[in-house]
């Protein structure tokens, strides 16, 4: 329950979700935390808070700093209920406060917990506070979550309260980058951008250009660790994903009745292999669509096999190109394929799913009941210059 020290008055008081193995619909195996930071000053400020079942908590960390019904300042970077969730009743202790959010974040705050008897002050971008002897700067950053969202940037201490960007769904007793895994923290934030951020990568464009001028030592995210040892690290992986910059490789995304699609996908797999193209293929029935999309993040050629079931794809390959559409992935290939009884109409839906999706499509393959060596062959001998042509390999 102890706070934990970014810089001299400034802490860490958020929980961590130990148990959290979903956030809707985003599988976390690893949990979560919410992070809320405390800044000690003339006016004491909040920066964000957790969600409601880990207030007590919370309130046990903050009140081994301060008297939380002292608290002046709350400043509310974003209206997601993982991060307001506990407003109502902070503000029953912090009754004084004045919420400190962006004009939809106090649209938003009013929307959802009914209340008109808060104080506000909605702020600008560019617009800054004086807390004290520290000041606080507010960069608006629609979309980056939602369309409140904004940053929060303490100026003495160069230190960027990023919100949800940045952020990883990560469990730990450790707080920051250089206490744990780097590999699994970029891991873990690159899930979490293909995930939450990738359908806003030009809102986060535009934020980052909003951002550069700032000195930034630190970036504390609402989610997983801190960064101090790798700010340029997480800035240049944001740089990236946000670019829609993809490597040539290959991900085959399949379901399958009685193996006939999965055979398929194997053979598409030996035709990028012997072009030099790494490609790996994912089951839909074993592998969770959130951690299929953090490979799509980075990954130009997706294909995707279904055998037909009741004149439709199969309702795992339907929930991912539903789920997939959702992120918009942008300058991708996609190739749609899959094995048939009679109807054979997947591969029809898949191919035209991809295609709302804005991927430049490659001819669609599709063969009735087994494939035999021969129809096998034969796929490796299209698709190899159908992949050349579109990759330059
Ligand atoms: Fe972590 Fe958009 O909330």
């Amino acid at each position: 329950m102890n706070p934990i020290k970014l810089k001299e008055n400034v802490y860490w008081v958020g929980e961590i979700d130990w148990d959290l193995r979903n956030f809707h619909g985003y599988s976390t195996q690893r949990g979560s935390t919410y992070n809320a930071y405390l800044i000690i000053d003339e006016k004491i400020t909040l920066i964000d808070t957790v969600r409601p079942y880990l207030y007590d908590r919370m309130m046990q960390r903050l009140s081994r700093l301060i008297d939380p019904s002292q608290i002046h300042y709350i400043i509310s970077n974003h209206v997601e209920m993982d991060h307001s969730g506990s407003l109502p009743l902070l503000m029953q202790t912090a009754k004084n406060a004045t919420i400190i959010t962006s004009p939809h974040g106090q649209k938003g705050l009013m929307a959802h917990y009914k209340r008109n008897d808060w104080n506000f002050k909605v702020v600008k971008s560019d617009e800054t506070i004086n807390i004290g002897k520290k000041n606080i700067k507010f960069v608006l950053t629609p979309l980056v979550h939602w369309p409140d969202n904004m940053v929060s940037y303490l100026a003495e201490d160069n230190i960027l309260f990023s919100n949800d960007a940045f952020g990883q769904h990560i469990a730990s007793y450790e707080r920051f980058d250089d206490e744990y895994s780097l590999g699994i923290a970029l891991d873990e934030a690159m899930k979490y951008y293909a995930n939450i951020v990738l359908p806003y990568s030009t809102q986060v464009q535009k934020a980052m250009d909003l951002l550069s001028p700032f000195t930034i030592n630190m970036i504390a995210p609402s989610h997983g660790i801190v960064w101090r040892s790798h700010v340029k690290d997480i800035i240049e992986e944001y740089k990236k994903w946000s670019s829609s910059k993809v490597d040539n490789k290959g991900l085959i995304i399949y379901d399958t009745m009685w193996k006939s699609t999965e055979k398929i996908a194997y053979t598409i797999q030996e035709a990028f292999e012997s072009l030099g193209i790494p490609t790996k293929i994912v089951n839909l029935r074993y592998e969770h669509i959130s951690d299929i999309v953090a490979d799509v993040l980075t990954t130009r050629f997706i294909c995707v096999g279904s055998p037909t079931l009741n004149s439709n794809m199969l309702p795992t390959v339907s929930g991912f190109l539903t789920y997939l559409k959702g992120l918009s992935p942008k300058n991708r290939i996609g190739l749609a394929f899959g094995s048939y009884g009679w109807g054979g109409q997947a591969v029809g839906h898949v191919e035209d799913e991809l295609k709302e999706c804005g991927f430049e499509m490659m001819e669609s393959i599709k063969i009735q009941y087994i494939p035999d060596e021969a129809q096998l062959t034969e796929i490796v001998n299209k698709l190899r210059p159908a992949i050349q042509g579109v990759s330059g390999s």
